[in-house]
C-alpha cells in the first residue's frame, strides 16, 4: 500500500560546504572566461570599426584615438574582474570572513563583560533579586484586590425627534446627511447590534461593520450577518469589541438601555408622526456630557443637536 521511499545519500556538512564552494568557484571562473572572450571580441570590433571603416577617426581623447581609450578602460575593468576572482577571493574568501567574524564576537564579548561589571557594581545582584521579588509581590496583591476594570463601552446611537420619534413604516422620516456621516465615522470597524426590522430597512449591508441582528425567529437567516435571539447574546458576540454599538430600532433600544454605558443621541428639534420611539432618558441615571448644535442649511431641513450621555 505504501510506496517505499527512495533513500537519499547523506552528505556530511563539511562535504556539502566544500561542494558549495567548488560550485561557486566554477561559476566565477566561467563568468571570467566569458568576460575575457567578450573583451577580445569587443576590442577587435572597435579596432576594425576604426581602422578598416574609419569610423570616428577624428575623435580623440587625451591625444589618443577613441578606440584605444575604450579598449584600455575595458581592459582595466577586466583586470578588476580577474583580481576579484583570483586574488581577492583567495585572500578575502569565506575563511577570511569567518576569521573577521570570530574576532568581532570576541571583541563584543569583552565589551559586554566590562558593561556587566559596571552594572554589578552599581546594582549588586542580591539587591536586584530582592527588588524584583518585591515588585512581583506588590503587583500580585494589587491585581487581586483591585476591581476588574472593563474598558468596553457599549454605546447606543440614535436620532430622535423632540417626541422621541425614530421612524415610521420601517423607515426614517428625515434626511440629515451630516448625521449619517457621523454615524458612519463612529460605527465603522465595530459591531452594530440591531433589531430584525431595522436590519430589513437597510438597502444593503453597511460596509466595514459586523452586523448582529436580533430576532425571535429561530429559522431567520440573513447573509453577511450574525443572527441572535437575545440582546445578551448580541453583546456576547461583540465582547472583543471595545465599543459595540446598539443602533436600533425602538424595541432594541428599550431592550439594550440597561446594558448601555453611553448614548450618542441626535436630538432633532421637531416632533414627527412615527410608529417607533426612543425610550425616555432618565436624568437620574444619565449625565449629559457633551452637546453640539447643528443649524438648518440647504442640506438639512431641521435643526438638531448631538448629545452625548454617560451613565452616572
Ligand atoms: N432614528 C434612528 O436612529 C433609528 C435607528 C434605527 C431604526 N430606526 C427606525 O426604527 C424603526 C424600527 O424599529 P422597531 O422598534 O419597529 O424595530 P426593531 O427594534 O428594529 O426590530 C424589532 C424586532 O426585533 C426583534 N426583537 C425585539 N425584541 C426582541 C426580543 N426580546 N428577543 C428577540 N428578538 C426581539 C423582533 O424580530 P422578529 O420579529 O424577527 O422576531 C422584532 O420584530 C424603523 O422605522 C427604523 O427606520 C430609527
Amino acid at each position: 500500500m505504501f510506496s517505499k521511499k527512495k533513500e537519499t545519500p547523506q552528505i556530511d556538512p563539511q562535504q556539502r560546504e566544500l561542494y558549495e564552494h567548488a560550485r561557486k568557484r566554477i561559476i566565477q571562473k566561467k563568468r571570467l572566461f566569458q568576460h575575457f572572450i567578450l573583451f577580445i571580441v569587443g576590442a577587435v570590433f572597435f579596432a576594425i570599426l576604426n581602422i578598416v571603416f574609419g569610423y570616428g577617426k577624428e575623435i580623440t581623447f587625451f591625444g589618443s584615438n577613441w578606440y584605444i581609450i575604450a579598449i584600455l578602460c575595458w581592459a582595466f575593468l577586466f583586470v578588476l574582474h580577474f583580481c576579484n576572482v583570483w586574488l581577492f577571493s583567495k585572500f578575502m574568501g569565506q575563511a577570511w570572513v569567518d576569521r573577521q567574524m570570530e574576532q568581532l564576537i570576541i571583541k563584543q564579548k569583552k565589551e559586554i563583560a566590562l558593561l556587566q561589571k559596571d552594572v554589578d557594581l552599581m546594582y549588586p545582584k542580591e539587591e536586584l533579586l530582592k527588588k524584583k521579588e518585591e515588585f512581583i509581590k506588590e503587583k500580585t496583591t494589587r491585581v487581586a484586590t483591585e476591581p476588574i476594570k472593563s474598558k468596553r463601552m457599549v454605546t447606543m446611537i440614535a436620532a430622535a425627534g423632540e417626541n422621541n420619534a425614530l421612524g415610521k413604516d420601517n423607515d426614517l422620516v428625515w434626511h440629515l446627511p451630516d448625521d449619517f456621516k457621523r454615524f458612519k465615522k463612529m460605527t465603522t470597524g465595530h459591531h452594530i447590534i440591531m433589531g430584525r426590522k431595522t436590519f430589513e430597512s437597510f438597502p444593503k449591508l453597511l460596509p466595514n461593520r459586523v452586523h448582529v441582528v436580533i430576532t425571535r425567529d429561530k429559522t431567520y437567516q440573513a447573509e453577511g450577518t450574525i443572527v441572535v435571539h437575545t440582546i445578551k447574546d448580541a453583546l456576547d458576540i461583540a465582547k472583543a469589541d471595545e465599543q459595540p454599538f446598539i443602533i436600533g430600532g425602538g424595541e432594541i433600544y428599550s431592550l439594550g438601555l440597561e446594558y448601555t454605558d453611553c448614548i450618542e443621541l441626535t436630538r432633532i428639534h421637531e416632533s414627527f408622526d412615527a410608529d417607533a420611539f426612543f425610550p425616555e432618558i432618565d436624568t437620574k441615571t444619565w449625565k449629559l456630557e457633551k452637546e453640539e448644535f447643528h443649524d438648518i442649511d440647504e442640506k438639512h431641513k431641521h435643526p438638531f443637536t448631538y448629545l452625548t450621555y454617560k451613565r452616572k
